[in-house]
């Protein structure tokens, strides 16, 4: 997507034929940089701190952090042991370990020699389907909440975290018929939730869609609800980390409490993801692993000061404990569709055994 009319992406080859680059999402939006990734080290550290978050985005890096690592060793035990270091990085985002398995099952019948090379080549076959991938939920989403839209005014959609280009490769997922709707010229306004305690809707999904020229207003976590009683939210739309194979939704915490919202005042909510963030092998969303993070990303907050430097404080006592959830699984029954790149299908195993022919 354009960042100020120029078009980028946010993994890329690097121009020596051996790295990797990616923007570096914790210091947006207050700077645009790229960090190189080297060596899996890299790829395991960009992914555990969260220079690169977002499912399809943390799959893709997975992706290149294989290839990372065989340029450096393409031994079996190196293999083994980088799909697991890059597996271990995050726990909840099914991505991750789709991506390793993925070029596992590609690198582990070739000799050690040809591994580097046709594990660059299926890094970018991952990061490729990705675009496509979320081009076409974007086709297909568009049509589903343009059915939502008034006469009266912009389409007003809700959405929660950050499930635009910058968790993915390009377009993004929850984001991605927002904005096509955007492009082809139909007015539509996104009201978007803080999403503490990292912020990635305040810090990323307002910088990129104020980067793209879509209408958006920042709200407060709990203002959804409100929102959504007194008739201001047409429809909500949220990506995810992982889809089980009955429809129920893993995404950023506070997600479940926007589908109940939205249940009791009648406002449709979807889902919208590529076929790496289902889960066949869970047969419901409890057996999805949540992540817990540090608590000091609940204990502080950081921003910009008058100065314009980047400043962390503390929000809390010095002697409070924290406890830092990072995803909740939000029940199939308050889920209106799954938007996929294959369609829109209920939110039951049902549903997506007829998009993929598969069930648990
Ligand atoms: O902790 P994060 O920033 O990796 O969490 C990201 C989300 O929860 C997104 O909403 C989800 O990955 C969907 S991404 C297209």
């Amino acid at each position: 997507m354009n960042v100020d009319g120029v078009p980028w992406r946010t993994i890329w080859p690097a121009a020596n034929g051996r790295d990797v680059e990616v923007i570096d999402q914790t210091l947006l939006p207050h700077a645009l940089k790229v960090q190189t990734l080297r060596g899996l080290d890299d790829a395991v550290r960009a992914i555990a701190t969260m220079i690169v978050r977002g499912a399809p985005l943390i799959g893709a890096t997975a992706g290149w952090g294989m290839a990372l690592a065989m340029q450096d060793d393409p031994s079996d035990a190196h293999l083994i042991a980088a799909g697991a270091a890059l597996v271990a990085a995050r726990p909840t985002a099914v991505n991750l370990a789709w991506a390793v398995a993925r070029q596992t099952a590609v690198l582990a019948p070739l000799p050690p020699s040809e591994r580097a090379a046709a594990a660059r080549a299926e890094a970018a076959a991952i990061v490729e389907e990705d675009v496509a991938w979320c081009a076409a939920i974007g086709r297909h989403g568009a049509a589903a909440l343009k059915a939502h839209a008034r006469a009266d005014r912009p389409l007003q959609i809700l959405t929660h975290c950050n499930a635009g280009w910058l968790a993915a490769v390009d377009h993004g997922t929850a984001l991605s018929p927002v904005y096509a709707l955007h492009d082809a010229g139909v007015p539509v306004h996104v009201w978007v939730d803080e999403t503490r305690p990292r912020n990635q809707g305040a810090s990323l999904t307002a910088w990129e869609l104020a980067r793209h020229g879509v209408p958006h207003t920042l709200i407060a976590d709990n203002v959804g609800g409100h929102l959504m009683r007194i008739g201001r939210i047409d429809a909500c739309i949220v990506g995810s980390d992982r889809v089980a194979a009955n429809g129920d939704v893993c995404n950023k915490i506070g997600t479940y409490l926007k589908a109940l919202a939205a249940a009791d005042c009648g406002v449709p909510f979807y889902a919208a993801l590529p076929a790496s963030t289902i889960d066949f092998d869970l047969a419901s969303g409890d057996l999805i692993p949540i992540e817990e993070r540090d608590a000091g990303e609940l204990l502080t907050m950081t921003g910009r000061d008058g100065e314009g430097v980047v400043r962390t404080v503390a929000i809390a006592p010095h002697d409070t404990p924290g406890a830092n959830f990072a995803f909740d699984v939000t029940p199939a029954r308050l889920v209106t569709a799954i938007i996929t790149e294959r369609g829109v299908c209920a939110a039951s195993a049902a549903g997506l055994a007829g998009l993929y022919g598969r069930t648990a």
